[in-house]
């Protein structure tokens, strides 16, 4: 049975009526659907607007069905509307005409809105577990790499000496700052707008902050307008899971190259990998390259809530019904992502010989050479260009910097010596690189460390 049938006669056209439904998105609020209108009720009953006894047997009413929807056999009637517009059915089903009352001082406006934000509200704290696992597992792989030498790269070219743990701290600290946006937004969620009614509250004598803590949110929406009206919190959830898709994208696109032939630094596990039908030598990354296609669609979800909201006139209107698809179908492909990242972190093989060989053949030592003329006297500028000298020279004979021998070295400078050899040790350059921030093993530990304490990890991840 529809729920404002009021003063329209006529029936409403078939494709109209299925255009409008919204039953088979929203349904997957019908928990948080049936928890606000037990606390609603039980307000109406405690401010005197629906008897003692009235109050009682729908709130025992709305019990039962929360009971049938945890066993799974909450009836769906296909037909229906919407999610309120099923369970106040359900009730009706349950308990008769007594049901109608529960809609007393309320209106689907407020209510959709208290539906999705504690629904939200849960779905925040599990993709919080889920990203707190992807930081340990980040967190797993640095460990375990603190002295495993590889190129650093700026422009995708070879730059200056990083280790994996380095490398992987740095996608660890996105992962934080993520965590710190999703609690933020989480604040901001957890306001309660019911009793904002339609638009402009009621002249039933409600008890708001009665509701609001029965239902733990943290306050009450100020202005009944912007209560159901606003979908910030949609807006701010959405950017926040497009920034996460955003940083695993980036991820998977290194453990793409890392895992290609030339490179050959990582292999995936077969877990997160597929074959070719056609190529037999042929180990996929579908699940990285996935990953990075589904972000696309992360960001496109975003837009989306933002477009829905930016010629909206105040305060409700149904352009609203759209921004659940979108945002639910975002909430699942960051949990999948999660998790998979996770898997394929704790799981891949780090082949550190080709880690090292692509540090040394990638001349990053070459600042640390310039470095060492400086430190005899040169002017940067000056050995920089001896430097790029000496490196021109080991590319014509195919060398490395610690295989040119001191007499080519002498050839560009006469002030190179034999303790130019350890000056440009890969292990040594990291080693110096001890700069808050930097990669040499002990300063990757304490950034480790930081890590470890914020998110309140006690031993190894
Ligand atoms: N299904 C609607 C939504 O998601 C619920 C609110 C309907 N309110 C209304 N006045 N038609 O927005």
């Amino acid at each position: 049975m529809k729920l404002w049938t009021g003063m329209l006669s006529g029936e409403l056209d078939q494709a109209a009526e299925d255009f409008n439904r919204s039953l088979a998105v929203d349904q997957r609020m019908a928990k948080q659907d049936i928890e606000g209108s037990i606390a609603h009720v039980k307000m109406l009953g405690k401010c005197h607007i629906l008897e003692d006894d009235e109050a009682k047997k729908i709130v025992e009413g709305l019990e039962s069905l929360v009971q049938e929807l945890e066993k799974g056999d909450l009836k769906g009637g296909a037909n229906e509307e919407d999610i309120h517009s099923l369970i106040e059915n359900l009730l009706m089903q349950k308990i008769g005409p007594l049901a109608k009352k529960m809609h007393t001082a309320r209106s689907r406006n407020d209510q959709v809105t208290t539906d999705l934000r504690l629904y939200l509200r849960e779905e925040v704290i599990e993709i919080i577990a889920l990203l707190k696992e992807y930081i340990k597992s980040l967190i797993k792989v640095a460990e375990g790499h603190v002295e495993s030498l590889m190129p650093g790269y700026t422009h995708l070219q070879a730059a200056q000496p990083v280790t994996l743990a380095h490398h992987m701290m740095a996608y660890a600290f996105m992962g934080l700052r993520d965590l710190d946006r999703l609690k933020d937004a989480k604040k901001r969620m957890n306001q309660s707008p019911l009793g904002a009614c339609a638009l402009a509250g009621t002249t039933y004598p409600i008890d708001r902050l009665y509701t609001a803590d029965l239902l733990g949110f943290d306050g009450v929406m100020d202005n009944s307008m912007d209560a159901v009206s606003d979908r910030d919190y949609v807006l701010e959830l959405q950017s926040v899971l497009a920034l996460i898709g955003v940083h695993l994208s980036r991820l998977c696109e290194e453990l793409i190259i890392w895992s290609s032939q030339p490179f050959h630094f990582i292999s995936l596990d077969d877990a997160y990998s597929t074959g070719s039908s056609i190529m037999p030598q042929k180990k996929n990354p579908d699940m990285a390259e996935l990953i990075k296609g589904k972000a696309a669609g992360l960001i496109g979800n975003m837009s989306q809530a933002y477009v829905l909201l930016k010629g909206l006139p105040l305060s409700y209107a149904k352009d609203l019904q759209e921004d659940k698809a979108s945002l639910f179908r975002s909430i699942d492909t960051i949990k999948q992502s999660l998790k998979i990242s996770a898997g394929m972190l704790t799981t891949m093989k780090v082949n550190e010989d080709r880690l090292l060989k692509a540090a040394q053949e990638g001349y990053l030592n070459a600042t640390d050479l310039a470095d060492y003329l400086v430190e005899k006297g040169v002017s940067f500028r000056d050995a920089h260009h001896l430097a790029a000298k000496v490196v021109g020279e080991c590319i014509k004979k195919d060398l490395t910097l610690d295989r040119l021998s001191i007499d080519d070295y002498q050839k560009v400078s006469p002030l190179f010596e034999e303790d130019l050899y350890q000056a440009i040790d890969l292990g040594n350059c990291l080693a110096k690189r001890t700069v808050m921030g930097g990669p040499s093993p002990k300063e990757v530990k304490r950034q480790i460390q930081v890590l470890k304490d914020r998110l309140e990890i006690k031993g190894e991840c």
